[in-house]
């Protein structure tokens, strides 16, 4: 019989090896992405939806996607490596040790952080990656006019984050645009916000920038 597997593909030009970037110094932003462009971090990048539009509509942007499940890592890698945009990266691991050790200080254009995983249950609350400490990381990493954008489904984080970074300084609260009505199915910001806007459910954003 045929085997019906899908043919490998080869992601080794976007997703990254960590143990190739053994540290402890902090990441060349021009080594890691061939070019000097601005770079736009993700935290938790999923399947990549967002990473894949986002490059090809700003090719003048790089953008480093980090994904704790290796899995959803190489799944983005490999939809970016199919669309064919050269600009996006992958790192598997934990954003909040990245975000801590290897992103150099004041270098990044912009942070995304889109539908973390809630972690309900007061015992599992602890693995949430938006914390002060991931805010004090953010923070160090952007330049001045560096935006963080943030949208979760969950009103109670959202209320935790914005209390968060109220207490950061640096950080202005700016309006966030209204999003566009989706026109097809990868018209979305990400897979999640496909699967929560089409349940209906209330999506909170927000949008900071540093002074
Ligand atoms: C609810 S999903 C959202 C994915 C994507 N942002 C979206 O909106 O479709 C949360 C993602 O964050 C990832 N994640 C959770 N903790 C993380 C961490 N500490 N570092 C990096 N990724 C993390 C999960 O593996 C998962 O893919």
């Amino acid at each position: 019989m045929m085997s019906r597997s899908r043919p490998t593909i080869d992601v080794s030009a976007c997703l990254l090896d960590p143990e190739q970037h053994p540290g402890p110094g902090p990441l060349c932003w021009a080594t890691v992405f061939g070019t000097d462009h601005p770079v736009e971090l993700e935290v938790g990048s999923g399947k990549g939806l967002f990473l894949a539009s986002a490059a090809s509509q700003n090719p003048a942007h790089n953008y480093l996607g980090i994904e704790l499940s290796r899995k959803y890592a190489r799944l983005a890698a490999e939809r970016v490596v199919r669309l064919g945009v050269s600009n996006v990266r992958v790192w598997p691991g934990d954003a909040r040790a990245v975000l801590a050790r290897l992103v150099p200080d004041a270098s990044v254009r912009a942070v995304h952080v889109y539908f973390p995983d809630p972690w309900w249950k007061k015992r599992h609350k602890k693995r949430r990656v938006f914390t002060a400490a991931l805010l004090a990381s953010v923070v160090r990493a952007l330049e001045p006019g560096g935006e963080l954008h943030v949208a979760t489904d969950v009103e109670e984080y959202f209320d935790v984050i914005r209390t968060l970074v109220a207490a950061e300084l640096r950080l202005v609260e700016l309006t966030v645009p209204p999003c566009k009505e989706p026109e097809h199915d990868l018209d979305y910001l990400t897979n999640f916000e496909r699967k929560f806007r089409i349940e209906g459910r209330t999506i909170h954003r927000a949008l900071y920038k540093m002074t």
